[in-house]
């Protein structure tokens, strides 16, 4: 499944390179790792602390044929494979909060960033960013993330190589990924329901159509969180820009 893997010291983000080889015609499998980002990504605009040497740094390039609509499908099914992945390395309690930040104890460890380039509504090339926090000591994080954020090493108390990290995840994600191709979505949205830490608790979403309030119920189709209101009414949520109880 892994065709090329392209490994750098430094570079701005790996979700750059990755989209201008893929615009250059890089073929699914294509994976660009880095030791350290200076200007790491996240969702929502965010910055992603990238420290060298600390984490897994790395960004997927995909070209499955599929309508844009079902992009969100390909985050939830690589946050079910990471999730499996570092279950499999770490003994820890860890769960995936809606749509794709996997937590420990509450806090965060890892997150993806999937972006896609389509062509009459179909996608051309899906390049999905993982970042996972696995060596980095407190002091990596500046004061104002220290209750929201962390790594695997704090929480383990001790360092994880990151080769076996990585070959884990390309091991879950291509068993996923098949999985997928053959049957659809179904099986992978049961896969996330039951690591999700989402589902079954009241919170409060921000999203860019106003404030959810309601408890999570389940996954529609297309990814969206399905939130029941406390009047009963159900509603889709497709995008948060945060979410915490009540
Ligand atoms: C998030 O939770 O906000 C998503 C974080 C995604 C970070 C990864 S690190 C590798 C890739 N390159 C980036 O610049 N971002 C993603």
């Amino acid at each position: 499944f892994i065709r090329t893997v392209k490994l750098f010291d430094a570079v701005d983000s790996t979700q750059n390179i990755a989209q201008r080889l893929a615009e250059e015609g890089a073929p699914e499998g294509t994976l660009v790792i880095a030791e350290q980002q200076t200007n790491g990504r996240g969702r929502m605009g965010r910055n992603w602390i990238s420290p060298p040497g600390k984490g897994v740094w790395m960004s997927l390039i995909l070209r499955p044929s599929l309508p844009l609509q079902f992009a969100p499908q390909l985050t939830l099914l690589a946050a079910v494979a990471l999730c499996r992945a570092l279950k499999e390395l770490a003994p820890l309690d860890i769960g995936i909060k809606w749509p794709n930040d996997l937590l420990v104890g509450g806090k965060k460890i890892s997150g993806i960033l999937l972006e896609s380039s389509a062509e009459d509504e179909r996608i051309r090339y899906v390049v999905a960013g993982i970042g996972i926090s696995v060596n980095l000591t407190e002091d990596d994080y500046p004061e104002a993330l220290r209750d929201t954020a962390t790594s695997l090493r704090i929480e383990l108390g001790n360092e994880l190589d990151r080769t076996e990290i990585i070959a884990a995840f390309i091991r879950h994600f291509q068993q996923l990924y098949t999985l997928y191709q053959q049957e659809g979505f179904s099986p992978i949205q049961s896969l996330w329901e039951a690591l999700s830490v989402t589902l079954n608790k009241p919170v409060k979403l921000l999203t860019p159509a106003g404030q959810v309030e309601g408890t999570p119920i389940g996954l529609s189709e297309s990814g969206a969180l399905i939130v029941r209101k406390p009047d009963g009414a159900q509603t889709l949520v497709f995008s948060a820009e945060s979410s915490g109880p009540p």
